[in-house]
């Protein structure tokens, strides 16, 4: 008998290796992987790019009306990459300057209701695997396994630093170890949604452990869960 499908909802600060361990889990499980930050990050390009204030509530409300946003496959990067009014924009939403202004935006609770109304619509026949920061909380408070991810401060600006160094040599540590800091700080802080480890949440701390580790574990709780459900 084919195994039930579950939701697996993974939180956690920024930087800590979410879409990682989402992205293995999805292929192993042969489930769709979500990223619901890029769905943040794609709002502020728009806003970013087409002026928006966002500190006024009726040109975002517009703005929103505006906004279209979807997801397509791509086979080499093994990962649903996200589309802006049909433009793939995953490359540009990396960028410092979206990182910047990121957080203040996904504050906004239009915007937060735009994007957690999509993000339930992906996951309404289950098989899903999404990472955020309000995904076991608030967008699907009832999936089966809900994981809360943790790592040092240190081993996040380090590894956050050489991803986009990569991209861009005039990064500093500074700089990343800030907008880490900042945004930390407005997603626990934020009245819609902030970022909380789930009551029924476990916790996964990767700072000392490996890829294979971390996804032997993960994938144990996955057994224990979709078993639970086939009862
Ligand atoms: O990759 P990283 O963990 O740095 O961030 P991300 O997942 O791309 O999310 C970017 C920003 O979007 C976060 O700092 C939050 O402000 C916001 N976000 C959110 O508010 N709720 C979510 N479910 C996901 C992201």
């Amino acid at each position: 008998m084919a195994k039930p499908k579950i939701i697996i909802a993974i939180d956690g600060y920024s930087s800590c290796g979410k879409s990682t361990v989402a992205k293995e889990l999805a292929a192993l499980l042969g489930y769709n992987y979500i990223d619901s930050g890029a769905m943040y990050r794609a709002i502020t390009l728009y806003f970013l790019r087409n002026d928006i204030d966002y500190k006024n509530d009726a040109e975002v409300i517009n703005a929103l009306k505006d906004i279209h946003l979807s997801f397509a496959f791509n086979e080499v990067s093994g990962k649903s990459e996200i589309l802006l009014n049909d433009e793939n924009v995953e490359h540009y939403i990396r960028d410092m300057i979206v990182a910047e202004k990121v957080s203040e935006v996904a504050a906004i609770k239009e915007v937060r209701s735009f994007a957690t109304a999509q993000q339930q619509k992906l996951g309404s026949e289950r098989g899903i695997v999404m990472d955020g920061r309000d995904i076991g909380t608030t967008v699907f408070p009832d999936a089966e396994l809900k994981i809360f991810m943790t790592a040092s401060p240190e081993v996040r600006v380090k590894r956050r630093f050489q991803e986009l160094y990569a991209g861009n040599p005039n990064i500093t540590l500074e700089e990343v170890k800030h907008n880490l800091e900042l945004r930390d700080y407005i997603d626990s802080n934020r009245e819609e949604s902030p970022l909380r480890q789930a009551k029924d949440a476990v916790v996964l701390d990767n700072s000392h452990l490996t890829r294979e580790e971390q996804l032997a574990k993960v994938m144990g709780w996955v057994e224990e869960r979709a078993v639970a459900k086939a009862l």
